[in-house]
């Protein structure tokens, strides 16, 4: 039978725990074990007072998310055999999900989560008056939505994300693939306010494309992608004023004019009104010799980059 030391995150503060510290617990176990049952066996055997957060036990309520050797994982979802094969030592560290507050143990303070859901209004806002049955929706439009669907808020997209990490006041990844559930439901009226609200300080163009949400979601939601197509829809609805719409749109230009980047386009396209403020650094880059050319510049094959660009468009 496996043995595993176990490396679990205490923190207690009302039983005078102060300061967060790992406690080491060893336990043999059957090898097809969980790490939400190892934990559970560990609270039943060895210390009641240890708090975790679990329901279904079958990867569907989205409650058990922790961190198994800094990966958000589903505790119910990941074997310890797994892990512990995956870190190539003999034991699993267990910590709360990162981007919240620790409460007791394992379990966190996820209000700012459920703000934030609840900030994208998540839910149908359909145009003029109710219809007398239903409002039918085909099963390809449903398609387009079918991942976003999948989310279950266990907010494992939340504790990865390196946007949150930098400002606490992101949106964050959940909530966007949320919104764009709603934004890309053909029922909903509110398209164009819906970007609108997930535009500006915070919001899609924040994101830094750091990829781990959709690498760590137990589910396939993707969250990133779902962003990155709220980006699209802001750009087909004309919401493009925020800085970083700007900056992709700056993208666009420099690759529609001369084939590739203009970085010398880059900063007054984004933020005409800040950029000035960035000249002394931009003569500093100069003297160095590290400032692009300010020259316009076309590679030979620009006709393929337009082709290329018009595919692209033609797909998505
Ligand atoms: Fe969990 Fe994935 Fe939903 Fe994020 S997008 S809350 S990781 S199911
Ligand atoms: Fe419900 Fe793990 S206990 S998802």
């Amino acid at each position: 039978m496996p043995s595993t030391t176990f490396r679990v995150f205490r923190y207690q503060p009302d039983q005078g725990d102060p300061q967060p510290y790992h406690e080491d617990f060893n336990l043999e176990h059957d090898d097809k074990i969980t790490l939400l049952d190892a934990i559970l066996r560990l609270r039943n055997e060895q210390d009641g007072s240890l708090a975790v957060r679990y329901s279904c036990r079958s990867a569907i309520c989205g409650s058990c998310a922790c961190r198994a050797d800094g990966r958000t994982v589903l505790a119910c979802m990941e074997q310890v055999e797994s892990l512990k094969e995956r870190n190539g030592n003999g034991h699993v560290q267990v910590d709360p999900i990162g981007n919240f507050k620790p409460i007791k143990d394992l379990v966190v303070d996820l209000r700012p989560f459920w703000e934030k859901f609840k900030s994208v209004k998540p839910f149908l806002v359909p145009d003029g008056a109710a219809p007398q049955k239903e409002r039918l929706v085909s099963k390809e439009a449903m398609q387009k939505i079918y991942n976003e669907s999948k989310c279950i808020l266990c907010a494992a997209c939340y504790s990865e994300c390196n946007s949150l990490a930098a400002d606490p006041d992101f949106v964050g990844p959940a909530a966007f693939a949320w919104g764009f559930r709603f934004a890309a439901d053909e029922r909903d009226g509110q398209r164009r306010n819906r970007v609108k609200l997930y535009s500006g300080d915070h919001g899609v163009w924040d994101c830094t494309r750091c990829m781990f949400c959709n690498e760590r979601c137990p589910k396939g939601v993707d969250p990133r992608d779902a962003i990155e197509k709220l980006g699209s829809i802001a750009f087909q609805e004309g919401v493009t004023r925020d800085k970083g719409a700007r900056h992709a749109k700056a993208f666009l230009i420099s690759m529609r004019t001369g084939g590739k980047l203009n970085e010398t386009l880059l900063v007054p396209y984004t933020d005409p009104i800040g950029a000035p403020l960035d000249t002394p650094f931009a003569l500093q880059m100069l003297r160095k010799g590290k400032a692009p050319s300010p020259l316009p510049h076309k590679i030979k094959q620009l006709d393929e980059v337009k082709k290329l660009m018009k595919n692209v468009k033609e797909t998505i």
